[in-house]
């Protein structure tokens, strides 16, 4: 998705390993949307040539204070003009203590003195000089300036040491690039989640199960957490990486999903059930694996508990919101589906829409009517869904 789409982001690069990794950084950034104007500190260019972030971003790289192309010769202030953020990505323990202190000798540091657009900072440096009284003085005194520090991470170091300190991945930064950037509509909100299929055993080697990918699901939680919100989500067993920020706890049954779910529901201001639980399992999983007869067999099935009907049915439940995927007629179904277990939102689409896809077409069901949102991919549909969520929330609480 474009998330950065006319988004302009100033990337310095200070002279630490970690330098090679934020050539890789430039390639995804521009492959979102940015336009990246790359600053290279002087130590930052003898890691990594000035050549190779003009070739992945497109743009002049700078350097030199006193770069004489600007044609008001206000590098130190243009760059900056009309930019998203500056990025420091690798701060090294040196640059930060200069930023903490003001100084302003070379093209990057007086960038970030003359800025008025936020300073996203991903250290990268042994952890020695992480664990420093002076570095943790320093990253303290950065936070309390507004200066948003991604990472850094633990694991194994350049110079062969294992230890915090290590630089976020091109990945793990852009994704912190991305919720920087968004409206948080959710803060200070914790929401609950499931997603993707149950699986329910039937002997230790087979089950029922469907064919929900879970990318619905992630995908929203995924927008939850861009949002601003604590994100924790119930998953059945799927393929999909944990989006960043999310924590996720991974069930196979509907019982050990309803389990997880109410452990987690008491602090939660939303509960979203996006999964497809099963509505039947195997009356008694068989403790060894069921051997061919040759003649028919019947599996006795017994009903799954509605976990989204339980925690809706709670004394003091969370905002509920609910899916329905029906092969026909929507709008009754999922209007009665959503009166039936008493939610104040509900999601409804045709199975043949959306089913493992990478897009969906979706009609929200609220109090207010029927809401139909556009084909659209599956998260740019889950952000529009946060969107619709933070404001009937908002709208509870003044009418509240
Ligand atoms: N759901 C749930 N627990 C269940 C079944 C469904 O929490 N045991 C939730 C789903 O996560 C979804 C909503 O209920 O948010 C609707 O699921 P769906 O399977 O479409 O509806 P059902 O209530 O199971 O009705 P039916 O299968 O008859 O259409």
């Amino acid at each position: 998705m474009n998330f950065l789409g006319g988004r302009k982001i100033v990337l310095g690069v200070t002279g630490g390993v970690a330098a090679y990794k934020a050539a890789e950084l430039t390639r995804l950034l521009g492959k979102t949307g940015a336009d990246v104007h790359v600053v290279l500190s002087e130590g930052g260019a003898r890691f990594v040539s000035a050549v190779t972030f003009q070739a992945l971003s497109g743009n002049i790289v700078w350097s030199d204070l006193w770069d004489a192309r600007m044609p008001n010769n206000m590098a130190h202030i243009d760059l900056t003009r009309g930019a998203d953020m500056i990025l420091v990505a690798p701060a090294t323990a040196d640059f930060m203590a200069r930023v903490v202190h003001g100084l302003a000798d070379d093209l990057l540091t007086t960038l970030c003195l003359a800025r008025e657009v936020p300073l996203l900072l991903a250290p990268a440096m042994n952890r020695q000089m992480w664990e420093n009284p002076s570095t943790r003085r320093n990253a303290g005194q950065l936070a309390a300036d507004g200066v948003v520090l991604l990472g850094p991470e633990a694991g194994e170091q350049a110079c062969g040491e294992v230890g915090p300190g290590r630089m976020l991945e091109p990945d793990a930064l852009l994704e912190d690039v991305i919720a920087f950037l968004q409206p948080k509509r959710l803060a200070g909100r914790r929401v609950v989640l499931t997603a993707g299929p149950t699986f329910e055993a039937i002997d230790p080697v087979r089950g029922i199960t469907n064919s929900s990918s879970g990318k619905m699901g992630y995908a929203l939680a995924r927008a939850c957490a861009h949002a601003g919100a604590d994100v924790v989500l119930v998953s059945g067993p799927v393929t999909l990486q944990a989006p960043r920020g999310v924590r996720r706890i991974q069930v196979q049954s509907a019982l050990e999903m309803r389990t997880a779910v109410f452990d987690e529901i008491g602090a939660a201001d939303v509960f979203i059930g996006v999964a497809a639980v099963a509505d039947y399992r195997p009356a008694a999983a068989a403790e060894h694996k069921i051997k061919k007869s040759g003649g028919e067999m019947h599996l006795a099935l017994t009903p799954n508990p509605d976990i989204l009907a339980d925690v809706a049915a709670l004394d003091d439940p969370p905002f509920c919101v609910g899916f329905a995927a029906e092969s026909r007629n929507l709008d009754d179904y999922a209007e009665s589906k959503r009166r039936a277990k008493k939610l104040p939102l509900l999601v409804g689409n045709l199975v043949q829409d959306g089913l493992g896809g990478e897009d969906n077409q979706v009609i929200l069901f609220d109090d207010k009517g029927s809401h139909p949102l556009g084909r659209a991919p599956k998260m740019e549909l889950a952000i529009q869904i946060v969107a619709h969520i933070a404001a009937m929330l908002k709208s509870d609480r003044i009418s509240g």
